[in-house]
């Protein structure tokens, strides 16, 4: 089977997961409303064995286009509890349409015409969740 990215959820739900299928299920990503058009990246995790094959990009590529074409700004606190180390991590969300934060450790995809100044309560509160 040709691989193929699925979804579920919407703006409307404050929920959106986007599914990695390969004959079956291989990884997801995982995004939710935090306040208004503010959201926060709950989950990326590709499955252990098939890490590598550019799974987690598409994944990523789907995330920030959702972002993008709904205007949402999407904060991401860097988690390093897998194979990749924090500046893996970091340079991978960076070439797939995050930039930095204005507090270390997280990364964000800022809708047009938005400052980081704007959410810094929110980036507060979730560095410290
Ligand atoms: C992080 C994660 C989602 C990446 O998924 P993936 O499918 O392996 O990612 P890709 O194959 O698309 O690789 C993406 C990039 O990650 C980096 N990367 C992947 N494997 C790597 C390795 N072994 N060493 C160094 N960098 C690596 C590279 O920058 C790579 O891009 P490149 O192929 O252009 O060099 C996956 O490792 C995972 O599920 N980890 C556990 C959960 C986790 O850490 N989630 C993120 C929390 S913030």
């Amino acid at each position: 089977m040709r691989f193929e990215v699925q979804e579920s959820g919407s703006v409307e739900l404050g929920l959106k997961t986007f599914f990695y299928i390969e004959n079956s299920y291989m990884g997801s990503a995982v995004i939710e409303k935090f306040h208004d058009d503010i959201w926060h990246f709950n989950r990326l995790y590709i499955h252990k064995n098939l890490r590598g094959r550019g799974i987690g990009t598409a994944l990523v590529n789907k995330t920030a286009a959702f972002c993008n074409e709904n205007k949402v700004t999407l904060i991401n606190v860097l988690n390093p509890y897998g194979d990749l180390q924090y500046e893996q991590l970091k340079h991978f969300y960076l070439k797939n349409g995050f930039s930095v934060g204005p507090i270390e450790g997280v990364l964000v995809i800022l809708k047009a015409g938005d400052s980081l100044e704007r959410f810094l309560p929110a980036f507060a509160y979730i560095r410290g969740a």
